[in-house]
């Protein structure tokens, strides 16, 4: 089964060729197309701007992916495209391509949920990932731990009740004057430091769910505490090593709850922020875990992972109706 995966939910376009075949799978070709020089002027994500960008780019991204891959449309066997939870008019984009797509090359099409695509992702990165597993799935726009007990069958053991720790990441860094998108900087800024003269407020550990929002004004207190000194490159360092603790620190709390209460060790890292180096070693050092990680480009959002899961959901004799609308807010525990 041939594939062509389309993902446009938020601010990158992107495109993958991937076969699944008895033995396994393999990526053809996929590429992204990242529109963070669009954004970056407004210091985030304008859903306008990016869904304008989706229209522009994706039959630009999709010939060349096609071209990479050197795949035919009679090749395919199926399109497969996020519908959703993300930007409305983003996803609207990615739908109406895939299904115009579908449409003229009467090819079958599925549409693809964004977090269950990342869940996914540990497994196509790590094929030996067994269920039941527990992932965290930590990017932009989500935070949860979630209980993967097979395909399809979700319990959220912890979600976030304000902010994702990527806004954390991103918001904490725009304080330091750091441009879009901005989480990675800080986080390459805070590992070159392995301590700091700064210390923030330990988290989280009422609550039963994530909140950021204490930390945000914790941080927004010590940044202005601090004006006077951000140029200095020691003092902004040893800041954003202590803002990239805290926030780390919050989600291997909230990590190693959900490990007693579920007895899962084995723990998979999703999503953008799972990228964090910090974060991946401070996790693999917990207790008896397990890690499974992603390829850094595959933490991010990427097609392959929704090529990945439509393969295995398509096989299930699963379709999409070509009246179907996009899902903006589509909770994974009800797929
Ligand atoms: O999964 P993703 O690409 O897009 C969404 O679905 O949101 O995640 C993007 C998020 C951003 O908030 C970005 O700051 C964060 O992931 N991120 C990181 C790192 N790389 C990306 N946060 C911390 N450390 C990183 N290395
Ligand atoms: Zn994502």
């Amino acid at each position: 089964m041939v594939v062509l995966g389309i993902e446009t939910s938020c601010d990158e376009t992107a495109a993958c060729v991937l076969a699944k075949e008895a033995s396994g799978f393999k990526i053809f070709a996929e590429l992204v197309s990242s529109q963070a020089s669009t954004h970056e002027p407004y210091g985030g994500v304008v859903p306008e701007l990016a869904a304008r960008e989706h229209l522009k780019n994706l039959p630009i991204i999709v010939d060349k992916v096609m071209r990479d891959a050197d795949a035919t449309w009679a090749d395919l066997s199926l399109i497969a495209v996020t519908r959703g939870p993300g930007l409305k008019g983003c996803l609207l984009m990615g739908m109406a391509f895939s299904k115009a797509l579908a449409l003229v090359h009467r090819l079958p099409i599925i549409g693809i949920n964004h977090i269950e695509a990342h869940i996914h992702s540990a497994r196509m990165d790590n094929p030996e990932l067994d269920y039941p597993y527990l992932c965290l799935v930590a990017s932009g726009g989500h935070t949860e731990i979630v209980e993967v007990k097979g395909l399809g069958s979700y319990s959220i053991v912890a979600r976030t009740m304000d902010d994702a720790a990527g806004e954390a990441f991103d918001k904490s860094a725009a304080l330091l004057g750091m441009a879009y998108p901005a989480g990675p900087k800080l986080a390459a800024l805070a590992d070159t430091h392995t301590k700091s003269r700064f210390s923030l407020p330990k988290v989280m550990r009422e609550s039963e769910g994530f909140s950021f929002s204490g930390l945000k004004t914790a941080v927004a207190l010590l940044v202005k505490r601090e004006a006077e000194n951000l140029n200095d490159g020691t003092v902004r360092a040893e800041l954003c090593f202590a803002i990239q603790e805290a926030i780390v620190d919050a989600l291997c709390f909230k990590l190693e709850q959900a490990i007693k209460r579920t007895g899962i060790y084995k723990i998979a890292l999703v999503g953008g922020v799972s990228a964090n180096e910090r974060l991946r070693k401070k996790v693999g050092d917990l207790p008896q875990v397990e890690l499974f990680t992603t390829s850094k480009n595959h933490s991010v959002d990427n097609a392959a992972m929704v090529a990945f899961l439509a393969a295995h959901r398509f096989e299930r004799g699963e379709k999409l109706d070509w009246r179907a609308s996009a899902e903006p807010r589509w909770p994974v525990e009800i797929l």
